[in-house]
């Protein structure tokens, strides 16, 4: 299913992927076996947005709380991380998509840090999709961010207090010229936010599948859509 009517496209699809570890440990392969098949599934989704024509994707690739997994699992995700943007670079740079990164990103391995900002910086200036990483990211971390920057500028005189508004404190999120997400998406089947992006997601059709991550593929990527096609969006107001 490639020609899918507009109304079934979301501008920007967020998603929480889950389950790489219970996909692995109902084989009997090793966390990061799943996480190395939850790359496939990326690299899948990525290719069904273009298909799509869903213009901004993002992904929960890594939160603030995943530290405090074993080391083995934080260090083995970090280099697939910098594994998948080596391989990918070329398919952003055929496709024209502009990869971004939003976190404490200074918490991240040196040498990914610099793959980041490396691809970053040769892809900046497409426009046909985003790919945005969320790496060491923290909803409530980011919205703490903004307000400390907002603080900074109202010490410097910069800003007064009465043109705060809920504007003004958008412009100063991560990526604050990023639409905030039609529709979000998250595997394995739990009900939760998991502090993941808690400003943008005020107004975000949620679709929660059972299917863990590396299990969601095209089709489930398609399926989705379709729900998100029968959702109305009434943005607080009666329709
Ligand atoms: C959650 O599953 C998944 C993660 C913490 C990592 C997500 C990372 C990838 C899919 C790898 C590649 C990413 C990119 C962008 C190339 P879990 O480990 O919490 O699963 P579980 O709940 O079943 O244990």
């Amino acid at each position: 299913m490639t020609q899918l009517p507009a109304s079934y496209v979301p501008r920007h699809v967020a998603i929480i992927m889950d389950g790489n570890g219970r996909w692995a440990q109902q084989r009997g392969l090793s966390r990061l076996q799943g996480h190395q098949e939850g790359a496939q599934s990326v690299q899948a989704v990525l290719q069904a947005c273009r298909k799509a024509g869903v213009k901004f994707l993002t992904l929960y690739a890594f939160s603030t709380e995943n530290w405090v997994r074993p080391r083995s699992e934080v260090n083995g995700l970090m280099k697939l991380l910098m594994q998948f943007l080596k391989e990918h670079e070329p398919d952003l740079h055929k496709h024209k998509i502009r990869l971004r990164a939003i976190g404490r990103l200074d918490d991240l391995p040196r040498p990914l840090q610099a793959i980041l900002r490396h691809v970053m910086k040769a892809t900046e200036s497409y426009d046909a999709g985003q790919l945005v990483l969320c790496l060491s990211y923290g909803g409530r971390a980011e919205i703490v961010h903004a307000a400390s920057k907002i603080a900074r500028r109202v010490k410097a005189g910069e800003l007064a207090v009465a043109d705060i508004d809920e504007a003004e404190f958008a412009r100063n999120l991560y990526a604050p010229d990023v639409p905030d997400p039609d529709l979000m998406i998250r595997t394995s089947g739990e009900m939760r936010l998991s502090n993941f992006l808690l400003w943008q997601l005020s107004y975000t059709e949620l679709y929660v599948t059972d299917a863990l991550w590396p299990d969601f593929r095209e089709d489930q990527f398609f399926k989705a859509l379709a729900e998100y096609g029968r959702r109305r969006r009434r943005f607080g107001h009666i329709r």
